[in-house]
């Protein structure tokens, strides 16, 4: 994985890895509408917090492209409405929005249609450029905090699937291994959707990384039995109080390394920071019935059962170790430690 791109742009085309038919085909979608790469980030063809505000700010891209309008007013309408159909494709992570933004900012920068359309693609490009190196710094700082020898358990997939390449909380495996550390990854296998297994398993193995799978309800034996020394997970949402939202089921993985004294980490990049939303302003996604009343197209649940699933949970600060970001690793209290990375003085 390490060396595909999970997202790219490609002549007028945004190509993605389709993470539907993974693990079983290694499947490449083109798109060249903004439309259909909205369709494509609500049915999780391209998923994970930094992944979808690249595809996000591609698609956007796509959007000034195709647009016929011709004065400047005209585009505006037809990104900013282009922007509401991207936005509303999935409410948590935060750097969707913040992809959206950085596109539609540039256009409106510029003063001709055609300079508008040409602005916006080089402000998507440069995103999925950025988002390799900030991987690969966030991974240089993470990596002093693995010892060698050490078990990481991770959560979800935030690899090289999860973003454009390399990953977060994964490029953090990738930098200590970088530095010669030998190092075993255990993986929950992240019910209901299943990016553990369906995901980090897959990439990390593909990588030759030395990963055991496990089910959701071992995490509380893996930790107490001594097989794991750190946790590692990425985000979707990151608030200024060190709130931390991410896949379901993180907020678990959080409570028993504390009860284990283990140092639990998270690797966000600052696109992935939101330093204005409070917990309530945070959507937590509800996602369909049938993710959870079946398992590999076969129903597991009675028909008529009510479900409740949530894709995100919120760990509060208290459980967090530190946060891993592109400029260094941001620690408690986080209210004065994330302002201060983006060089904004706490009042
Ligand atoms: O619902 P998904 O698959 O888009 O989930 C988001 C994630 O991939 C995870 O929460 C991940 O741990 C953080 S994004 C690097």
């Amino acid at each position: 994985m390490e060396g595909l791109l999970t997202v790219r742009w490609d002549d007028g085309r945004v190509v993605m890895i389709d993470q539907t038919r993974l693990p079983g085909s290694l499947e490449f979608v083109e798109y060249s509408d903004h439309l259909q790469v909205a369709d494509a980030i609500r049915g999780l063809v391209v998923r994970g917090a930094p992944a979808i505000g690249v595809a996000g700010a591609l698609g956007l891209a796509l959007a000034a492209r195709n647009s016929t309008a011709a004065t400047r007013e005209a585009l505006l309408d037809d990104i900013e409405s282009a922007r509401r159909i991207l936005h509303g494709t999935r409410p948590t992570a935060v750097n969707l929005a913040w992809g959206l933004g950085r596109v539609a900012d540039a256009a409106r920068a510029a003063q001709d249609p055609a300079s508008m359309r040409e602005a916006a693609e080089a402000e998507a490009k440069r995103i999925a450029d950025e988002d390799v190196r900030i991987n690969r710094a966030m991974g240089r700082h993470g990596a002093s905090l693995i010892g060698d020898g050490e078990t990481v358990m991770t959560h979800c997939n935030a690899g090289a699937l999860a973003t454009v390449a390399y990953g977060t909380a994964l490029g953090v495996i990738r930098a200590a291994r970088e530095d010669g550390k030998k190092n075993r990854v255990v993986a929950t296998e992240t019910r209901p959707v299943q990016q553990g297994s369906r995901l980090t398993a897959f990439e990390l193995q593909h990588d030759g990384f030395d990963v055991s799978l496990i089910p959701d309800t071992a995490v509380g034996y893996s930790m107490a039995s001594g097989m794991v020394q750190k946790a590692v997970v990425g985000a979707d949402r990151v608030l200024r109080t060190g709130h931390v939202f991410n896949k379901i089921g993180t907020y678990q993985v959080a409570v028993m390394a504390a009860r284990h004294n283990i140092p639990f980490y998270v690797a966000a990049p600052l696109s992935t920071i939101d330093l204005e939303s409070g917990v309530d302003d945070v959507v937590i996604e509800m996602r369909g019935a049938g993710e959870v009343t079946g398992t590999g197209g076969s129903r597991t649940a009675p028909e008529g059962i009510g479900v409740v699933n949530p894709a995100f949970d919120m760990t509060p600060p208290e459980l967090v170790s530190g946060i891993i970001t592109e400029r260094g690793v941001a620690r408690a209290p986080y209210e004065e430690s994330l302002p201060a990375l983006f060089g904004v003085i706490p009042s």
